[in-house]
Protein backbone atom coordinates (compact mmCIF):
# COMPACT_ATOMS: atom_id res chain seq x y z
CA UNK A 1 0.00 0.00 0.00
CA UNK A 2 1.63 3.24 -1.13
CA UNK A 3 -1.29 5.77 -1.49
CA UNK A 4 -2.09 7.39 1.47
CA UNK A 5 -5.05 9.48 2.09
CA UNK A 6 -3.86 12.13 4.73
CA UNK A 7 -7.92 13.35 6.63
CA UNK A 8 -7.99 16.84 8.97
CA UNK A 9 -11.23 15.99 11.42
CA UNK A 10 -12.74 19.43 13.33
CA UNK A 11 -15.11 18.83 16.03
CA UNK A 12 -14.30 15.48 18.26
CA UNK A 13 -17.38 15.15 20.12
CA UNK A 14 -19.35 11.82 20.11
CA UNK A 15 -20.00 11.93 16.13
CA UNK A 16 -15.81 12.52 15.37
CA UNK A 17 -14.43 10.25 18.10
CA UNK A 18 -16.71 7.91 16.61
CA UNK A 19 -15.15 8.72 13.12
CA UNK A 20 -11.79 7.70 14.43
CA UNK A 21 -12.75 4.70 15.98
CA UNK A 22 -14.39 3.09 13.00
CA UNK A 23 -11.01 4.29 10.93
CA UNK A 24 -9.01 2.53 13.45
CA UNK A 25 -10.73 -0.32 13.64
CA UNK A 26 -11.70 -0.53 10.15
CA UNK A 27 -8.23 0.27 8.54
CA UNK A 28 -7.32 -2.97 6.99
CA UNK A 29 -10.65 -3.42 5.08
CA UNK A 30 -10.70 0.41 3.71
CA UNK A 31 -7.24 0.11 2.90
CA UNK A 32 -8.59 -3.30 0.92
CA UNK A 33 -11.52 -1.74 -0.47
CA UNK A 34 -10.32 1.68 -1.90
CA UNK A 35 -6.71 1.12 -2.37
CA UNK A 36 -5.49 3.97 0.12
CA UNK A 37 -4.42 3.63 3.61
CA UNK A 38 -6.84 6.49 5.62
CA UNK A 39 -4.76 8.03 8.04
CA UNK A 40 -6.05 10.68 10.68
CA UNK A 41 -2.92 13.35 10.43
CA UNK A 42 -4.83 16.59 11.81
CA UNK A 43 -7.52 17.67 14.21
CA UNK A 44 -9.01 20.57 15.93
CA UNK A 45 -11.50 20.21 18.94
CA UNK A 46 -12.33 23.05 21.71
CA UNK A 47 -10.35 21.11 24.02
CA UNK A 48 -7.59 18.92 23.43
CA UNK A 49 -7.18 18.05 26.91
CA UNK A 50 -10.26 15.75 26.96
CA UNK A 51 -9.80 12.43 27.14
CA UNK A 52 -11.80 11.12 24.63
CA UNK A 53 -10.35 7.25 24.42
CA UNK A 54 -8.75 7.23 20.88
CA UNK A 55 -5.63 7.61 19.77
CA UNK A 56 -4.76 10.58 17.85
CA UNK A 57 -0.58 10.10 18.48
CA UNK A 58 -0.12 10.62 14.62
CA UNK A 59 -2.17 13.80 14.38
CA UNK A 60 -0.88 17.14 14.60
CA UNK A 61 -3.16 19.42 17.12
CA UNK A 62 -4.21 22.90 15.56
CA UNK A 63 -6.32 25.74 17.21
CA UNK A 64 -8.32 27.17 14.25
CA UNK A 65 -10.09 24.74 12.46
CA UNK A 66 -9.27 27.27 9.13
CA UNK A 67 -5.67 26.39 9.97
CA UNK A 68 -6.73 22.72 9.46
CA UNK A 69 -8.95 22.84 6.75
CA UNK A 70 -5.77 25.06 4.09
CA UNK A 71 -2.89 22.57 5.97
CA UNK A 72 -0.71 20.84 3.46
CA UNK A 73 -1.01 18.31 5.95
CA UNK A 74 -4.49 17.00 4.94
CA UNK A 75 -5.66 16.27 1.69
CA UNK A 76 -9.77 15.34 3.33
CA UNK A 77 -11.51 18.34 5.70
CA UNK A 78 -14.13 16.45 7.67
CA UNK A 79 -16.24 19.09 9.21
CA UNK A 80 -17.79 18.07 12.78
CA UNK A 81 -18.53 21.11 14.41
CA UNK A 82 -21.90 22.77 13.41
CA UNK A 83 -23.52 25.70 12.63
CA UNK A 84 -24.25 27.48 9.52
CA UNK A 85 -21.74 29.72 9.92
CA UNK A 86 -18.73 30.82 12.20
CA UNK A 87 -16.08 28.42 12.61
CA UNK A 88 -18.28 25.54 10.31
CA UNK A 89 -18.66 27.70 7.34
CA UNK A 90 -15.29 29.56 7.23
CA UNK A 91 -13.45 26.10 7.69
CA UNK A 92 -15.73 24.55 5.37
CA UNK A 93 -14.91 27.06 2.89
CA UNK A 94 -11.23 27.27 3.31
CA UNK A 95 -10.91 23.65 3.15
CA UNK A 96 -12.63 24.00 -0.54
CA UNK A 97 -11.10 26.65 -1.69
CA UNK A 98 -7.94 25.59 -0.91
CA UNK A 99 -8.62 22.56 -3.17
CA UNK A 100 -9.60 19.89 -0.88
CA UNK A 101 -12.42 17.43 -0.51
CA UNK A 102 -14.95 17.71 2.21
CA UNK A 103 -17.28 15.97 4.18
CA UNK A 104 -19.84 17.33 7.02
CA UNK A 105 -22.50 16.34 8.64
CA UNK A 106 -23.95 19.44 9.20
CA UNK A 107 -27.04 19.66 7.50
CA UNK A 108 -27.95 23.51 8.97
CA UNK A 109 -25.09 24.66 6.73
CA UNK A 110 -25.84 22.45 3.62
CA UNK A 111 -29.28 23.27 3.71
CA UNK A 112 -28.16 27.43 4.09
CA UNK A 113 -25.12 27.44 2.07
CA UNK A 114 -25.10 24.43 0.35
CA UNK A 115 -25.49 25.41 -3.31
CA UNK A 116 -22.49 28.32 -2.77
CA UNK A 117 -20.57 25.61 -1.35
CA UNK A 118 -21.31 23.20 -3.86
CA UNK A 119 -20.26 25.97 -6.94
CA UNK A 120 -16.44 26.02 -4.72
CA UNK A 121 -16.14 22.52 -5.03
CA UNK A 122 -16.67 22.61 -8.30
CA UNK A 123 -14.51 25.45 -9.11
CA UNK A 124 -11.67 23.87 -7.17
CA UNK A 125 -12.21 20.31 -8.19
CA UNK A 126 -13.10 18.90 -4.62
CA UNK A 127 -15.60 16.55 -3.55
CA UNK A 128 -18.13 17.78 -1.12
CA UNK A 129 -19.66 15.18 0.82
CA UNK A 130 -22.60 14.75 2.84
CA UNK A 131 -23.89 11.17 3.84
CA UNK A 132 -24.35 11.91 7.48
CA UNK A 133 -26.21 14.86 6.95
CA UNK A 134 -29.65 13.03 6.40
CA UNK A 135 -31.08 10.36 8.65
CA UNK A 136 -27.72 9.63 10.47
CA UNK A 137 -26.75 5.80 9.09
CA UNK A 138 -29.01 5.47 6.51
CA UNK A 139 -27.67 5.76 3.45
CA UNK A 140 -30.82 7.84 1.81
CA UNK A 141 -27.97 10.81 -0.19
CA UNK A 142 -26.10 7.70 -2.08
CA UNK A 143 -29.68 6.24 -2.63
CA UNK A 144 -30.84 9.38 -4.35
CA UNK A 145 -28.31 10.52 -6.14
CA UNK A 146 -26.74 6.97 -7.10
CA UNK A 147 -29.07 4.08 -6.65
CA UNK A 148 -31.99 5.57 -7.97
CA UNK A 149 -30.61 7.21 -10.76
CA UNK A 150 -32.73 5.51 -13.16
CA UNK A 151 -35.88 6.56 -11.36
CA UNK A 152 -37.71 9.45 -11.85
CA UNK A 153 -38.68 10.30 -8.50
CA UNK A 154 -42.20 11.82 -7.46
CA UNK A 155 -42.19 11.66 -3.91
CA UNK A 156 -39.71 11.54 -0.89
CA UNK A 157 -40.90 12.00 2.51
CA UNK A 158 -39.27 10.15 5.96
CA UNK A 159 -39.09 10.99 9.60
CA UNK A 160 -36.34 12.23 9.86
CA UNK A 161 -35.67 13.77 13.37
CA UNK A 162 -35.23 11.18 15.90
CA UNK A 163 -36.16 13.67 18.81
CA UNK A 164 -39.53 14.01 17.52
CA UNK A 165 -40.03 10.38 16.68
CA UNK A 166 -38.38 9.60 20.60
CA UNK A 167 -41.37 11.79 21.92
CA UNK A 168 -43.88 10.91 19.78
CA UNK A 169 -43.64 7.12 20.28
CA UNK A 170 -43.25 7.82 24.15
CA UNK A 171 -46.34 10.15 24.09
CA UNK A 172 -48.37 7.62 22.50
CA UNK A 173 -47.22 4.12 24.22
CA UNK A 174 -46.41 5.49 28.22
CA UNK A 175 -49.23 8.37 27.90
CA UNK A 176 -46.85 10.63 29.16
CA UNK A 177 -46.64 13.51 28.37
CA UNK A 178 -44.56 16.39 26.41
CA UNK A 179 -42.32 17.90 28.32
CA UNK A 180 -41.39 14.27 29.90
CA UNK A 181 -40.68 13.01 26.78
CA UNK A 182 -38.22 16.23 25.56
CA UNK A 183 -36.55 15.79 29.11
CA UNK A 184 -35.36 12.65 28.55
CA UNK A 185 -34.78 12.57 24.71
CA UNK A 186 -32.32 15.65 25.75
CA UNK A 187 -31.07 13.34 28.86
CA UNK A 188 -30.23 10.50 26.32
CA UNK A 189 -28.70 13.09 23.97
CA UNK A 190 -30.51 12.66 20.39
CA UNK A 191 -31.66 16.32 20.74
CA UNK A 192 -29.87 19.64 19.02
CA UNK A 193 -28.35 21.88 21.75
CA UNK A 194 -31.16 24.19 20.90
CA UNK A 195 -33.89 21.50 20.79
CA UNK A 196 -36.64 23.85 18.96
CA UNK A 197 -34.43 22.76 16.10
CA UNK A 198 -35.83 19.67 16.85
CA UNK A 199 -39.77 20.02 17.95
CA UNK A 200 -40.26 22.89 15.39
CA UNK A 201 -39.80 21.29 13.18
CA UNK A 202 -36.30 23.18 11.53
CA UNK A 203 -33.91 20.35 12.04
CA UNK A 204 -36.37 18.06 9.44
CA UNK A 205 -36.19 21.27 6.91
CA UNK A 206 -32.82 21.08 7.04
CA UNK A 207 -32.61 17.69 6.10
CA UNK A 208 -35.51 17.71 3.58
CA UNK A 209 -34.32 20.62 1.55
CA UNK A 210 -30.91 18.14 1.09
CA UNK A 211 -33.28 15.35 0.24
CA UNK A 212 -35.47 17.04 -2.30
CA UNK A 213 -32.86 18.55 -4.17
CA UNK A 214 -31.23 15.43 -4.66
CA UNK A 215 -34.56 13.64 -5.66
CA UNK A 216 -35.78 16.49 -7.76
CA UNK A 217 -32.33 18.24 -9.27
CA UNK A 218 -33.41 21.47 -7.69
CA UNK A 219 -31.53 24.28 -5.63
CA UNK A 220 -31.14 23.55 -1.50
CA UNK A 221 -34.48 26.51 -0.46
CA UNK A 222 -35.02 26.28 2.74
CA UNK A 223 -37.10 29.11 2.90
CA UNK A 224 -39.71 27.27 0.22
CA UNK A 225 -40.22 25.03 3.12
CA UNK A 226 -43.55 24.99 5.23
CA UNK A 227 -42.30 24.07 8.39
CA UNK A 228 -44.68 22.94 11.74
CA UNK A 229 -43.49 21.40 14.61
CA UNK A 230 -44.97 18.84 17.13
CA UNK A 231 -45.05 21.14 20.37
CA UNK A 232 -49.02 21.56 19.72
CA UNK A 233 -49.95 17.75 19.78
CA UNK A 234 -51.58 16.70 22.38
CA UNK A 235 -52.34 12.94 23.93
CA UNK A 236 -55.85 13.91 22.79
CA UNK A 237 -54.69 13.48 19.12
CA UNK A 238 -52.81 10.86 19.53
CA UNK A 239 -55.69 8.36 21.09
CA UNK A 240 -58.12 9.71 18.71
CA UNK A 241 -55.08 8.90 15.52
CA UNK A 242 -55.50 5.75 16.85
CA UNK A 243 -59.07 4.76 16.94
CA UNK A 244 -59.30 6.12 13.31
CA UNK A 245 -56.38 3.73 12.04
CA UNK A 246 -53.53 5.81 12.03
CA UNK A 247 -50.64 7.13 13.72
CA UNK A 248 -49.06 10.62 14.20
CA UNK A 249 -45.72 11.49 12.91
CA UNK A 250 -43.34 14.54 12.29
CA UNK A 251 -42.82 13.64 8.47
CA UNK A 252 -40.92 15.86 6.03
CA UNK A 253 -42.53 15.33 2.38
CA UNK A 254 -41.29 16.86 -1.08
CA UNK A 255 -44.00 15.70 -3.54
CA UNK A 256 -43.83 17.07 -7.71
CA UNK A 257 -47.03 18.17 -8.38
CA UNK A 258 -48.56 20.02 -11.04
CA UNK A 259 -47.84 23.61 -9.14
CA UNK A 260 -43.84 22.59 -8.65
CA UNK A 261 -42.18 21.00 -6.07
CA UNK A 262 -44.47 20.87 -2.39
CA UNK A 263 -41.71 21.19 0.19
CA UNK A 264 -43.36 20.68 3.83
CA UNK A 265 -42.92 19.48 7.65
CA UNK A 266 -45.59 19.08 9.66
CA UNK A 267 -47.09 16.32 12.27
CA UNK A 268 -48.83 14.26 10.11
CA UNK A 269 -51.31 11.16 10.70
CA UNK A 270 -49.70 8.10 8.31
CA UNK A 271 -52.25 4.92 8.14
CA UNK A 272 -51.37 2.44 11.10
CA UNK A 273 -50.71 -0.40 8.09
CA UNK A 274 -48.05 1.60 6.95
CA UNK A 275 -44.22 1.00 6.83
CA UNK A 276 -43.23 4.60 8.17
CA UNK A 277 -46.10 4.09 10.81
CA UNK A 278 -44.17 0.84 12.46
CA UNK A 279 -40.94 3.22 12.89
CA UNK A 280 -40.89 3.91 16.83
CA UNK A 281 -38.44 5.66 19.10
CA UNK A 282 -35.25 7.75 18.12
CA UNK A 283 -35.80 5.51 14.41
CA UNK A 284 -35.29 7.86 11.07
CA UNK A 285 -36.69 5.86 7.72
CA UNK A 286 -37.05 7.81 4.65
CA UNK A 287 -39.69 6.42 1.77
CA UNK A 288 -39.33 7.14 -2.48
CA UNK A 289 -41.91 7.12 -4.51
CA UNK A 290 -40.43 6.66 -7.95
CA UNK A 291 -41.19 5.29 -11.55
CA UNK A 292 -39.23 2.48 -11.58
CA UNK A 293 -38.96 1.04 -8.45
CA UNK A 294 -42.42 1.85 -7.05
CA UNK A 295 -41.90 2.37 -3.22
CA UNK A 296 -38.93 2.39 -1.30
CA UNK A 297 -38.39 2.60 2.49
CA UNK A 298 -35.18 2.48 4.31
CA UNK A 299 -35.34 2.41 8.26
CA UNK A 300 -32.14 2.92 10.30
CA UNK A 301 -30.89 5.09 12.84
CA UNK A 302 -30.60 8.37 12.55
CA UNK A 303 -28.87 9.90 15.06
CA UNK A 304 -25.85 8.59 17.32
CA UNK A 305 -21.87 8.65 17.29
CA UNK A 306 -21.46 5.30 15.66
CA UNK A 307 -24.32 5.78 12.86
CA UNK A 308 -23.37 8.89 12.01
CA UNK A 309 -19.51 7.97 11.91
CA UNK A 310 -20.39 5.10 9.62
CA UNK A 311 -21.89 7.26 7.06
CA UNK A 312 -19.05 9.82 7.86
CA UNK A 313 -16.55 6.86 6.62
CA UNK A 314 -18.40 6.53 3.95
CA UNK A 315 -18.19 9.79 2.28
CA UNK A 316 -14.53 9.10 3.01
CA UNK A 317 -14.16 5.54 1.40
CA UNK A 318 -16.02 7.26 -1.60
CA UNK A 319 -12.94 10.18 -1.60
CA UNK A 320 -10.10 7.57 -1.05
CA UNK A 321 -11.70 5.99 -4.28
CA UNK A 322 -11.28 9.16 -6.12
CA UNK A 323 -15.41 9.33 -6.70
CA UNK A 324 -15.94 13.11 -7.34
CA UNK A 325 -19.96 12.99 -7.31
CA UNK A 326 -21.82 16.05 -8.24
CA UNK A 327 -22.62 16.96 -4.54
CA UNK A 328 -26.37 16.99 -5.24
CA UNK A 329 -26.40 15.03 -8.40
CA UNK A 330 -26.09 17.23 -11.00
CA UNK A 331 -23.58 20.12 -11.76
CA UNK A 332 -24.65 23.15 -9.92
CA UNK A 333 -26.06 25.17 -13.36
CA UNK A 334 -28.08 22.38 -14.28
CA UNK A 335 -29.82 22.26 -10.80
CA UNK A 336 -33.57 24.07 -11.38
CA UNK A 337 -34.32 26.82 -8.94
CA UNK A 338 -37.64 25.26 -7.27
CA UNK A 339 -40.95 26.69 -8.23
CA UNK A 340 -42.66 27.06 -4.99
CA UNK A 341 -45.50 24.98 -4.65
CA UNK A 342 -47.51 27.21 -1.87
CA UNK A 343 -49.50 24.99 0.76
CA UNK A 344 -52.46 26.50 0.57
CA UNK A 345 -52.63 24.05 -2.41
CA UNK A 346 -51.99 21.16 -0.60
CA UNK A 347 -54.10 18.68 -1.34
CA UNK A 348 -55.07 15.87 0.69
CA UNK A 349 -57.07 14.42 3.59
CA UNK A 350 -57.57 16.44 7.20
CA UNK A 351 -58.19 15.45 10.87
CA UNK A 352 -59.34 18.35 12.73
CA UNK A 353 -60.09 18.60 16.42
CA UNK A 354 -62.55 20.77 17.36
CA UNK A 355 -63.64 21.73 21.04
CA UNK A 356 -67.52 22.79 20.12
CA UNK A 357 -69.82 24.43 22.26
CA UNK A 358 -72.50 22.15 23.54
CA UNK A 359 -75.38 24.47 22.04
CA UNK A 360 -77.94 23.20 19.94
CA UNK A 361 -77.11 23.91 16.15
CA UNK A 362 -73.75 23.54 16.60
CA UNK A 363 -72.92 20.47 14.95
CA UNK A 364 -75.33 21.21 12.08
CA UNK A 365 -73.40 24.47 11.82
CA UNK A 366 -70.23 23.06 11.37
CA UNK A 367 -71.27 21.00 8.56
CA UNK A 368 -72.59 23.91 6.80
CA UNK A 369 -69.37 25.11 6.75
CA UNK A 370 -67.72 22.34 5.43
CA UNK A 371 -70.19 21.99 2.61
CA UNK A 372 -70.21 25.35 1.96
CA UNK A 373 -66.18 24.95 1.33
CA UNK A 374 -66.83 21.76 -0.75
CA UNK A 375 -65.09 19.81 1.68
CA UNK A 376 -66.73 16.28 1.89
CA UNK A 377 -66.16 14.38 5.48
CA UNK A 378 -65.66 10.87 5.77
CA UNK A 379 -65.92 11.16 9.46
CA UNK A 380 -67.52 12.98 12.07
CA UNK A 381 -67.32 11.73 15.75
CA UNK A 382 -68.51 13.48 18.90
CA UNK A 383 -67.47 12.66 22.30
CA UNK A 384 -69.51 13.00 25.16
CA UNK A 385 -69.44 16.70 26.44
CA UNK A 386 -66.63 17.49 29.30
CA UNK A 387 -67.60 17.78 33.07
CA UNK A 388 -68.95 21.07 32.92
CA UNK A 389 -71.06 20.08 29.64
CA UNK A 390 -69.92 23.60 28.11
CA UNK A 391 -67.93 22.03 25.38
CA UNK A 392 -67.83 18.75 23.43
CA UNK A 393 -65.03 17.34 21.57
CA UNK A 394 -65.68 16.82 18.05
CA UNK A 395 -62.89 14.98 15.89
CA UNK A 396 -63.72 15.33 11.93
CA UNK A 397 -61.70 13.54 8.86
CA UNK A 398 -62.10 15.01 5.64
CA UNK A 399 -61.92 13.44 2.12
CA UNK A 400 -59.24 14.91 0.06
CA UNK A 401 -59.85 18.47 -0.21
CA UNK A 402 -57.47 21.44 -0.43
CA UNK A 403 -55.41 23.25 2.48
CA UNK A 404 -57.09 26.86 1.44
CA UNK A 405 -60.68 25.01 2.08
CA UNK A 406 -59.93 24.01 5.42
CA UNK A 407 -58.43 26.92 6.63
CA UNK A 408 -61.01 29.02 4.99
CA UNK A 409 -63.99 27.15 6.33
CA UNK A 410 -62.36 26.55 10.10
CA UNK A 411 -62.20 30.56 10.26
CA UNK A 412 -65.92 30.34 9.31
CA UNK A 413 -66.58 28.25 12.12
CA UNK A 414 -64.82 30.06 14.32
CA UNK A 415 -65.96 33.60 13.35
CA UNK A 416 -69.82 31.63 13.81
CA UNK A 417 -68.71 31.04 17.59
CA UNK A 418 -69.39 27.47 17.89
CA UNK A 419 -65.76 26.49 19.19
CA UNK A 420 -64.01 27.23 22.10
CA UNK A 421 -60.68 26.99 21.45
CA UNK A 422 -58.17 27.02 18.41
CA UNK A 423 -58.90 23.97 15.75
CA UNK A 424 -56.20 21.64 15.65
CA UNK A 425 -55.47 20.05 12.25
CA UNK A 426 -53.44 17.55 11.32
CA UNK A 427 -53.07 16.59 7.39
CA UNK A 428 -53.04 12.93 6.63
CA UNK A 429 -50.89 11.41 4.24
CA UNK A 430 -51.74 8.95 1.52
CA UNK A 431 -49.67 5.43 1.13
N1 LIG B 1 -31.32 16.04 16.77
C1 LIG B 1 -31.25 15.17 15.63
C2 LIG B 1 -32.35 14.14 15.79
C3 LIG B 1 -29.90 14.50 15.56
O1 LIG B 1 -33.00 14.11 16.84
O2 LIG B 1 -32.60 13.38 14.87
C4 LIG B 1 -29.55 13.98 14.20
O3 LIG B 1 -29.56 14.95 13.22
Amino acid sequence: MSEILRVGIAGLGTVGAAVVRLLDAQAADLAARTGKKVVVTGVSARDPARDRGIDLSGATWFSAPTDLARSDKIDLFVELIGGDEGPARESVEAALAAGKSVVTANKALLAKHGIALARLAEAHHGALAFEASVAGGIPIVKTLREGLAGNRIERVYGILNGTCNYILSRMELEGLSFAECLADAQKLGYAEADPTFDIGGFDTAHKLAILASLAFGVKLDAEAISVEGIQDISLADLQAASELGYRVKLLGVAQRTPHGVEQRVHPTMVPLSSAIAQVMGVTNAVTVDADAVNELTLVGPGAGGMATASAVVADIADIARGIRSAPFGLPVDHLASPEKSPMQRHEGGYYIRLAVRNEIGAAAAIATRMAEHGISLESIVQRRACADASVAPVVLVTYATTEASVREALAAIVADGHVADKPQVIRIERE
